[in-house]
């Protein structure tokens, strides 16, 4: 099988072609950070009229490195939630009047599932990556959300969330601040790579959430104790103190990320742990959770770096799991800002959905 997936929830347009195995013939991402930057997040309405533009082109670049076209692919995938309405709709908009037009299946696909699934992607130089083996301890950490899962299979209703965040996503701590700091958008990259040129233990921040049970995440307080810090002490500069305050941040985030994960882990009696989104990026973050989890025999997953933050080929992939078994949504495709993820927390279930990122 060959999948299109399309995907515009937030400020990346994007599209890839995909097999039902995960084997990415195409990835393309077009991505509007030089048009948020400015404003230190994602504008809504800007972000609706980029994809406007771009999703065309985005789409024939996507058909023509994989050598193929809109009639010869087996079906259709964009994300129909959660993300900003005035974006997703785009993408829904066209990949409807696609499929209808080639009457190809569609499927709409939920993003988080999509970097929940991230990890069994195959791109032409990684085929040799280990591959994912379902029960597994998803920890998705990306700049809209961050949550603990545990993952039985690709569809919805195998997947169960544990805990997530009570305020902030992780992702939103970075480029919350990363903006304090004066270090562009998106925070993440930047914080990382100071980070790692720091000394975590010189400058005294609080710890997120250390409750001893709890699966369960906040990164607002830290966020406001960075802002404290720089109320008493100052900007700092390019400079030795920029360096060990990124990377007393890294540390708390990464220590409270690792604990919880271990945590869930120990608790669903489950051995593979498999981590997406864009903070799966973070070096500090993949190297502590890889030597914690090896220290207790455990397994971890990272998806390539070009899959931990938004694409279309993970879309793409997780709607193949879902086409795989006859699904079609063209008739009644409808775009949510939430997810379907069914939360089920100790306290039962719970909303659904989470805070999305936006510029404030
Ligand atoms: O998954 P993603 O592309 O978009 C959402 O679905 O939210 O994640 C983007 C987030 C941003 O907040 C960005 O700062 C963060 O991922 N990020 C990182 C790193 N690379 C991207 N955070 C920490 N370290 C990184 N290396
Ligand atoms: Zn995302």
């Amino acid at each position: 099988m060959r999948i299109l997936g399309i995907e515009t929830s937030c400020d990346e347009t994007a599209a890839a072609v995909v097999t039902e195995r995960g084997e990415v013939l195409s990835d393309v991402v077009h991505t509007q950070i030089d048009v948020h930057a400015p404003y230190g997040g994602v504008v809504p309405e800007l972000a609706s009229r980029n994809h406007q533009h771009f999703i065309r082109p985005v789409i024939e670049r996507a058909l023509a490195q994989a050598n193929t076209s809109l009639t010869s692919l087996d079906g259709l995938a964009v994300t129909c939630q959660p993300g900003l309405s005035g974006a997703l709709l785009v993408g829904l908009g066209v990949a409807r009047a696609m499929a209808w037009a080639a009457d190809k299946p569609l499927v709409g696909v939920d993003h988080l599932v999509g970097h929940l699934l991230a990890a069994f992607l195959r791109f032409p130089e990684q085929l040799a990556q280990e591959y994912p083996e379902f029960p597994f301890i998803a920890l998705l950490v990306s700049g809209g959300h961050t949550a603990l899962y545990r993952v039985d299979g690709p569809e919805l209703n195998q997947i169960r969330e544990l805990g997530a965040t009570r305020d902030d996503a992780a992702g939103e701590a970075y480029d919350k601040v990363a903006k304090l700091l004066g270090l562009g958008y998106p925070g993440g990259p930047v914080v990382d790579r100071l980070a790692q040129e720091g000394d975590p233990l010189v400058i005294e921040l609080s710890r997120p959430m250390p409750g001893r049970d709890s699966l369960e995440f906040s990164f607002s307080g830290l966020k406001t104790n960075v802002m404290r810090y720089v109320e008493l002490q100052g900007l700092p500069g390019n400079d030795s103190r920029l360096r060990d305050l990124c990377a007393a941040f890294q540390s708390r985030v990464v220590d409270s990320l690792v604990q919880k994960t271990l945590r869930a882990a120990k608790r669903e009696g489950l051995s593979t742990i498999v981590v997406g989104g864009g903070v799966a990026a973070n070096r500090g973050l993949r190297s502590a959770l890889d030597a914690a989890a090896a220290a207790r025999g455990l397994r971890t997953i990272f998806p390539p770096l070009r899959a931990c933050t938004d694409n279309a080929a993970m879309i793409a992939y997780a709607g193949a799991q879902r086409l795989r078994l006859g699904h079609d949504d063209r008739q009644n495709l409808t775009m949510s800002p939430h997810s379907a993820l069914l939360t089920v927390t100790k306290k039962g279930p719970g909303p659904r959905g989470a805070a999305q990122r936006r510029a404030q």
